[in-house]
This record gives C-alpha cells, sequence and structure tokens, in this order.
C-alpha cells in the first residue's frame, strides 16, 4: 500500500533536487585555506609515519632504492606492471650513455576479476605464463627462451613491508583485490617460483610500487623529478627523502644518502578533508574497509575506483527523494554501476543538449527520457565531486613540497638557491589524470593557487606514460646482479 500511494503521489520535486545538490557542493567545497590546512596535516603525518611504524595513518614504507637510474644503463630488462585494472609486460632495451631508451614494447590487457579474488597462485601462475608468451613471440617468433637469465622489474601496486630492493611482504590489499593467502608473503618469491615452474629463466631484481617505477622513469628523463603521484584506479605518491629523516629506521645507510620512501598516501585522513555522508556510506560498504578506524579517506575521495559510486550515490539519493527522474532507477542503487570512465564523459560533454549524458544514462543505468535540466543537474553532481578530488589531490602534492623543503615556505635554507625556489619536477600518471582533461585542469589550477604567483612557475607536474612498468625495468638494470 506504501508503495502504491507513492507511485500515485510520484511528482517531481525540482526545488528539493536543486537543494540536494547545493548541499553536496557546499560539503564538498574546498576553498584555498582548507587545502592548506590538508597540506599542513599531510606534511605532519609524513613526520609522524618516518618517525616510528604506525606512528601515522601514512605507512611511509622504505623501498630500499637509494639511486634512481641516470641513464648510463644499458642492455634488454623485462618488465612485469600489475595493480590498476590492466596488466601489462613490457621489454626495454637501454642503450647506454647518451643513448637512453632505444625500445620499449607494451603489452597490456585486463585481468581477470576471478584472478583478483583467487589463490595466489594462480594469480601468479598467469603472470608468469603470460610473461613466458611475451618473451616468446619477442625472440624473433622462434619461440625461443634466452638461454641467460634475465633481470626483471616487477610493479606491484600494493602496499609491501620491503627488506630489499628484491623482496617484499604484502601488508595488505587494496582497489578491489583480495586474495588471502598472499598477505604475508614474500611477491617476488611467489613469482620467481611461478617462473621457474614454467621454465622461465628470469629472477626479480627490482619489486616496485607503481609510484616507484614512476619516479625512476621521471628521474631518468629530468633529474630535478623529486616526487610520483598515481592517480588512477587508486591513488597514492612517492619522494626522495633524506635517509637522515627516517627515523624509525636509525644508522640507515645509504649511498647517496637518501631513498625513496612509497607514501601509501590512500590511507591518509585528516578532519581537515570534507566529507559527506556519500563518503560515510562508500566507506561502510567497501570490500576494503579499514577495520581499525572504518575511515580510509584519501584514497576513496580521490581514485578512480571510487569517483563513480560517489555520483551514484548522489544520483540515488536525488531520485529517491525528489523523483527528478521518470523511468524507475533501480539500477542506481547497484554498487560500482556507474564507472569512473562514464562519469568522465558525462561530466565533458560539450554538446548543447548533453546527449552523451543522456546515452550513460540511458545505456548503463537504463533511465531514458531524461530532461535536458535534469541532465545539468547530473554534470554538476560530477563536476562537485572531480573538482574537490582533484584539489584534494593538488593539496597532498604539496604537502610532499613542503615537507621536503620545495614549496617556498622555508626560505633560503630550503631549497632556494640565490633566493629563488628550486626548480621541482613532480611526475604524475594513472587514468584519471592523463585521460580526463576536467580532473588534470582542476588539480593544475589548485597546485597553483596553493603556491602562489612566486613559487608556482618552479613548480612543474609532468605527465608520464608507462612510467611505472619502465621505470621497474630501468630499475631491474640499476639493481641488476649482472651489473
Ligand atoms: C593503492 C595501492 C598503492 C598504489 C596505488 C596506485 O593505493 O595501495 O600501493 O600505489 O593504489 O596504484
Amino acid at each position: 500500500a506504501a508503495f502504491a500511494s507513492r507511485s500515485v503521489r510520484r511528482r517531481w520535486r525540482w526545488g528539493q533536487a536543486v537543494a540536494l545538490v547545493r548541499e553536496l557542493e557546499v560539503a564538498c567545497d574546498t576553498p584555498v585555506g582548507r587545502l592548506r590546512q590538508v597540506v599542513d596535516a599531510m606534511a605532519v603525518e609524513m613526520h609522524a609515519g618516518l618517525a616510528s611504524d604506525g606512528g601515522s595513518k601514512l605507512k611511509m614504507l622504505l623501498t630500499f632504492i637509494d639511486n634512481l637510474p641516470d641513464g648510463t644503463e644499458e642492455g634488454t630488462y623485462y618488465a612485469l606492471d600489475l595493480g590498476g585494472t590492466n596488466f601489462r609486460v613490457l621489454r626495454v632495451q637501454l642503450g647506454g650513455k647518451g643513448s637512453m631508451i632505444l625500445s620499449h614494447k607494451v603489452e597490456s590487457q585486463p585481468i581477470p576479476q576471478e584472478l583478483m579474488t583467487g589463490t595466489s597462485e594462480e594469480l601468479f601462475n598467469f603472470i608468469a605464463s603470460i610473461l613466458k608468451q611475451f618473451v616468446q613471440s619477442e625472440n624473433d617468433g622462434f619461440q625461443q627462451l634466452p638461454d641467460d637469465r634475465k633481470d626483471l622489474g616487477f610493479t606491484f601496486s600494493f602496499p609491501m613491508k620491503q627488506l630489499s630492493i628484491s623482496s617484499g611482504v604484502l601488508i595488505k590489499w587494496t582497489k578491489g583485490f583480495s586474495i588471502e593467502d598472499a598477505v604475508g608473503k614474500d611477491i617476488a618469491q611467489c613469482l620467481n617460483e611461478a617462473m621457474t615452474k614454467i621454465g622461465l629463466n628470469m629472477r626479480v631484481a627490482a619489486l616496485v610500487n607503481d609510484t616507484v617505477g614512476t619516479l625512476a622513469l621521471g628521474h631518468y628523463n629530468d633529474e630535478d623529478t623529486v616526487a610520483a603521484v598515481i592517480i588512477g584506479t587508486g591513488t597514492n605518491a612517492c619522494y626522495l627523502e633524506r635517509t637522515d629523516a627516517i627515523i624509525k629506521c636509525q644508522g640507515l645507510l645509504t649511498n647517496s644518502g637518501a631513498m625513496v620512501v612509497n607514501m601509501e598516501w590512500g590511507n591518509f585522513w585528516s578532519s581537515h578533508l570534507p566529507r559527506t555522508s556519500y563518503d560515510i556510506a562508500l566507506d561502510d560498504e567497501s570490500p576494503n574497509r579499514n577495520e581499525q578506524a572504518r575511515i580510509t579517506g584519501f584514497e576513496k575521495m580521490i581514485s578512480g575506483m571510487y569517483l563513480g559510486d560517489i555520483v551514484r550515490r548522489v544520483l540515488y539519493r536525488m531520485a529517491e527523494e525528489s523523483e527528478i527522474f521518470l523511468d524507475p532507477t533501480k539500477n542506481l542503487s547497484v554498487p560500482f554501476i556507474l564507472r569512473t570512465p562514464l562519469m568522465a564523459n558525462m561530466h565533458e560533454d560539450d554538446s548543447p543538449d548533453l546527449t552523451e549524458v543522456g546515452r550513460v544514462l540511458e545505456e548503463h543505468l537504463q533511465i531514458s527520457r531524461v530532461p535536458l535540466k535534469v541532465r545539468r543537474l547530473v554534470v554538476r553532481v560530477c563536476d562537485i565531486v572531480t573538482r574537490r578530488a582533484s584539489r584534494l589531490a593538488a593539496a597532498g602534492i604539496v604537502g610532499m613540497l613542503k615537507k621536503t623543503g620545495r614549496d617556498g615556505s622555508g626560505g633560503v635554507a630550503s631549497g632556494r638557491i640565490r633566493g629563488k625556489p628550486r626548480r621541482t619536477v613532480v611526475v604524475v600518471e594513472g587514468g584519471l589524470y592523463i585521460g580526463y582533461t576536467m580532473f588534470k585542469q582542476y588539480l593544475n589550477e589548485a597546485v597553483g593557487e596553493i603556491l602562489g604567483d612566486e613559487v608556482a612557475p618552479y613548480v612543474l607536474l609532468k605527465v608520464s606514460e608507462d612510467g611505472s612498468g619502465i621505470g621497474a625495468a630501468l630499475l631491474a638494470a640499476v639493481y641488476s646482479s649482472n651489473r
């Protein structure tokens, strides 16, 4: 009866829908003052995470990488890149001093869903077999494997506790992966065993996070590169830190006096983050819920895995409370049905009658006959969610710069040369930054806003593509046992 009376009363409450969007806009607001608070919080948490294990929600993981590639590397190296939506195999040929990367070849394929939640043996057997096929096809179609043992770079984009450059234990899964028996295992060993089993004469020479691979390629191309950021399915950053600032590992000695630190900033949390009821609901229902804190802030507000779902939640509530859609909206109640690339397409629809918005709603959510006015509201929701995400990522970047004294705030002592800020490059990779123009534009804008006119010109954000994989191959070269 309740349902019947509801459908009788079904009527469009436009004002209410607008009010909901307005409310969202206020809750997601990121004026520069607020972003600066996030910057400060990020820098503070970085200090805390470097001071002791468990000292912060930022894990600040050691990578044992103390040397970044400089262009003198030589030879053929392979790399595997696992951790986002796609799985990549690469071969990189390095020509040594001056000639840099001679060629590289990448093969990419989606990871079968069932492997993301199966057993570690299945996953590593699959990876090793794809690598074997790739290597065989490389060798002039003779289906032969090279005799000499090859060094491999393995990009594994999940939090690991590393004991050396070529070993690391998985701490936990993120981004929808969940293979319980792999937690606590040495990931390099898992792959080495799978490769031996399949007759592939290769060893993991460098086991790295995707941010670290990206930093390696960035530094190879431009030695002022000090940090790398990924904004794709997940989000994270790494940067070069002085070893004496890594308090939790006293007596840590490296040749360069520095080490790359993987921040795992997806786990960052601060009360200054603009959190909404939609974020709280998303957190409660998501697969990688943080048991201790219930809150996993940054990644869920920023990355591609989640943005579309935040928008879906808002649209669902609008549909329920103000009935702006004429068709039934059952599909809107399905978690993750609205994927972020579709959301981006709607957001960037520049046709006068928003045909792409109409198409996505119809084809993916089975909601047709959506009036233009409502389509405009949908675009506004996408805009609010993406703007908040990109501006928070920008604050994270400046937070790193602040920690390393490159945000211009610390005067001459911190990186100014003859009174001028030092040229600083941050490389950014990942589908959201590369493929989503509005996201990139908002992020760049916000970095400029936070840094101000004097410092901003010295900070360059550079796009990187396939850096996570190519960089791993470069690191395999740097840390090769044959070198
Ligand atoms: C997740 C992972 C992290 C990775 C990031 C980007 O946050 O935990 O290791 O770097 O996604 O892929």
